[in-house]
């Protein structure tokens, strides 16, 4: 039952969040398991520390073993400064094809929240990660291509103004239903209740309203047995998980006002870059969400802050994103155990209000402790 993580340690406050985390991952899954089941860490190069000792920010040989393996980790990585050179992160997604992005939102206790009732928000956001505007497929207001483009919608019968900027925006069946099986696969596999396609689809017939139609249909297809509707859920259906839609707009308003009632949600790339945001902020920040970006092969955890350059190597960072992306990875193996030790060790530290200067600004009367000794807090309490 040992497992191959293979990860990436990154730049900036990388080194010791990784340092402080993976002691409190290993020994959640030790505690669990004893010697039965354990995680082998394989380092791979990339960002400052590969450019160091290969002269190359993201080597071949990091991308081919990626290209082969079934999980991995990664720290934050900079955008190397200076012309022509990509955003590590994106290269990284769009050469492995990690087409869905999947946050959950859990509060923890003791957190400052501007909301009433954060502790009723649980759910888990299955963002598309490579269609949708984000393709980049847009031309600026006043370039040949964009006359060039304008001319021929013209030519189409729609009248746009010859000044527009124009977008693209591009979602096929594939992409779409690939992102919407995952989210049904994870509902299915960790008995959640619910999953809900998050639309704008009443505007954008053809995309975001495809969109959900795929959704139902893919639903459908392979998950007749353990997927029902809503109207069906409410003809007295027993199927364990009911498939819902939302239009975007209306969904900002639910997660407010009714977020007990959702759990898995499968969506489009705008849309899911907006709702996991404001889901983070709902529980009281990003600072500890956890990330994962998945292909159909590889599961790739990231922590989901940036390098923080202001605090690196000062002993200063939480390194709770990447504990948390460890309790994912766990869930994601079926190691629940491990998963809910890792949980409850950050809930018992938050309440005891010992925690590190990120958070120690949104929790009143609390004490500031360093990255290292919040994992040895963690540790201690598994
Ligand atoms: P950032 O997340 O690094 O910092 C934003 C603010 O949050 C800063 O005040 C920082 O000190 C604080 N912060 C972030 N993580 C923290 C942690 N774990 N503990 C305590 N405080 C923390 O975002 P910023 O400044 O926009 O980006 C800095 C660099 O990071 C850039 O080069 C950017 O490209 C990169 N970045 C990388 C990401 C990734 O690899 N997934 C994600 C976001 C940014």
């Amino acid at each position: 039952m040992n497992k191959t993580v293979y990860y990436i340690i990154g730049d900036g406050i990388g080194p010791e969040v990784f340092a402080a985390a993976r002691p409190v991952i290993d020994a959640a899954v030790s505690k669990a398991y004893g010697d039965s089941r354990k995680f082998e860490w394989k380092e791979l190069l990339a960002g400052e520390k590969a450019y160091k000792h290969t002269g190359n920010y993201l080597p071949q040989e990091t991308l081919d073993t990626l290209a082969t393996a079934e999980l991995a980790m990664k720290g934050p990585l900079g955008t190397p400064v200076g012309g022509g050179i990509r955003s590590l992160n994106v290269t990284m997604r769009q050469v492995l094809d990690l087409y869905a992005c999947i946050r959950p939102i859990k509060y923890f206790q003791g957190i400052e929240s501007p909301v009433k009732r954060p502790d009723l928000v649980d759910m888990i956001v299955f963002r598309e990660n490579t269609e949708d505007v984000y393709a980049g497929i847009e031309w600026a207001s006043g370039t040949p291509e964009a006359k060039r483009l304008i001319e021929f919608l013209r030519s189409m019968g729609k009248n746009v103004d010859e000044t527009a900027g124009v977008g693209i925006k591009p979602m096929t069946p594939a992409g779409s239903k690939r992102l919407v099986k995952k989210a049904i696969e994870h509902a299915v596999a960790q008995k959640k209740s619910s999953v809900t396609l998050v639309h704008k689809g009443n505007i954008m017939k053809f995309t975001e309203g495809a969109f959900r139609a795929w959704g139902y249909e893919l639903a459908a297809e392979e998950f007749s047995a353990q997927v029902m509707t809503e109207q069906e859920a409410k003809d007295g259906g027993t199927k364990p998980v009911i498939l819902k839609d939302r239009i975007a707009d209306a969904m900002f308003q639910e997660v407010l006002i009714r977020p007990e009632q959702y759990s898995v949600i499968a969506t489009t790339n705008l849309n899911g870059d907006y709702l996991s945001d404001a889901l983070a902020a709902q529980v009281g920040g990003l600072g500890l969400a956890p990330g994962v970006n998945m292909s159909a092969k590889l599961a790739f955890y990231e922590a989901t802050h940036g390098t923080a350059p202001t605090i690196a190597g000062m002993d200063k960072a939480n390194p709770g994103s990447l504990v948390l992306c460890g309790a994912m990875m766990c869930e994601h193996l079926g190691w629940h155990e491990a998963a809910q030790s890792i949980h409850k060790a950050m809930d018992a530290v938050i309440s005891a209000k010992t925690v590190t200067v990120d958070l120690a600004g949104q929790i009143p009367g609390s004490t500031t402790v360093g990255c290292k000794a919040f994992g040895e807090l963690l540790q201690k309490n598994l």
